[in-house]
């Protein structure tokens, strides 16, 4: 019955591919140096996925570190959502895809699309879900082969994007078990929409040579636009969220935000009053690996023994659409 099941977060995982490329390589490709990247964007390093590598296996390697700390096989799981940008192929879709390669038994699988907040959104939706009683055990995934969406020939995108994934498994708990998801909150303002655009592939421009000419397969960005949308609506979801649960700020043990630029992630914990050293960061090795970025971040603060098992964390994201969200849980 609706009201008595909550979420709780049984198994999380991360994958990043081994190949990295520096601030280093970059100087080589375009008009641009280690220096100025490092101090704009505070990001040193990202990750690239080897050529025929898909959204789909980086998502598998996250998904199966999961089920290992969840205890769990894939014959488990209930239902896949993939929140993800760069699926395998416009159909079917990604989370089918990984349900194939995982060898589940007869589940729901689909896909969301909400850029850089995907994650977040995908758990919002698990939460939902486990809480009407529906699903017991929801595989959550953010994944993204980013750079197969760059050009490496624009300085202003392709310094930002890396390829990951991230898994997280929700399972049904009995609504007084302390360590759960409390609440969700998601934002949506299409009106800002064309600030970050990948303008082709879809029905509006069909893939053509013109397309290729044009080079309208690749991101399009307003970067400095979506930076101050990014730090208002980071910060705005952050209140909702404490708000909603009447916590204050310092109660919080970690804030796990989008891992997009670091002036970004220091201005919302400044506008948010909340101490930097208690802001989870992974961008420096990882880049801005959209959808990925808050699981990545994540477990790589998990595995490092910063995040512990009961502590109180907020999640909070933004991204294309524009959209934004933010999530407040015990782990
Ligand atoms: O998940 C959401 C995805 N997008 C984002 O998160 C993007 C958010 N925005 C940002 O992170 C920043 O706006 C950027 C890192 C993209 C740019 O940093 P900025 O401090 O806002 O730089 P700017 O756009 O104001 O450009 C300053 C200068 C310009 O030169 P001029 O016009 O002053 O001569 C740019 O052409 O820096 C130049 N520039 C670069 N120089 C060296 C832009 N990109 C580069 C580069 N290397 N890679």
């Amino acid at each position: 019955m609706a009201g008595e099941f909550r979420s709780k977060i049984a198994g999380i995982g991360s994958f990043l591919p081994e190949k990295v490329l520096t601030n280093f390589d970059l100087e080589k490709m375009v008009d641009t140096n280690n220096d100025w990247i490092v101090e704009r964007t505070g990001i040193k390093t990202r990750h690239i996925a080897e050529p025929g590598v898909a959204t789909s296996d980086l998502a598998l390697q996250a998904t199966q570190k999961a089920l290992k700390m969840a205890g769990m096989t894939p014959h488990d799981l209930d239902m896949i959502i993939v929140a993800t940008v760069s699926p395998d192929q416009m159909m079917p879709s990604t989370a089918c895809t990984l349900q194939a390669k995982l060898g589940c038994r007869n589940i729901v699988a689909f896909d969301i699309t909400a850029a850089c907040s995907g994650f977040v959104y995908g758990l919002s939706v698990a939460d939902q879900f486990i809480r009407t009683g529906m699903f017991k055990n929801i595989l959550v995934i953010g994944g993204e082969v980013l750079h197969t969406l760059v050009n490496y020939e624009d300085r202003e995108t392709c310094i930002l994007f890396g390829d990951a994934a991230g898994a997280w498994i929700l399972s049904a708990t009995d609504a007084s078990y302390p360590n759960i998801i409390m609440s969700s909150h998601l934002h949506a303002d299409g009106n800002l929409g064309d600030l970050f655009v990948l303008p082709a592939g879809g029905s509006k421009i069909p893939f053509s040579q013109e397309v290729l000419d044009n080079k309208t397969q690749f991101v399009r960005m307003k970067g400095r636009e979506i930076f101050k949308n990014a730090v208002r609506t980071m910060t705005e979801c952050c209140h909702e969220a404490l708000r909603a649960n009447n916590v204050n700020p310092k109660d919080v043990d970690w804030l796990v935000p989008h891992q997009a630029n670091l002036r970004i992630l220091e201005s919302v914990a400044s506008h948010f009053e909340f101490p930097t050293e208690k802001v989870v960061v992974s961008l420096h090795e990882t880049g801005n690996t959209s959808a990925a970025s808050i699981p990545v971040a994540f477990d790589m603060a998990f595995q490092e023994g910063k995040i512990k098992r009961g502590q109180l964390i907020l999640l909070a994201a933004f991204g294309a659409g524009l959209t934004s969200g933010s999530l407040l849980l015990r782990f």
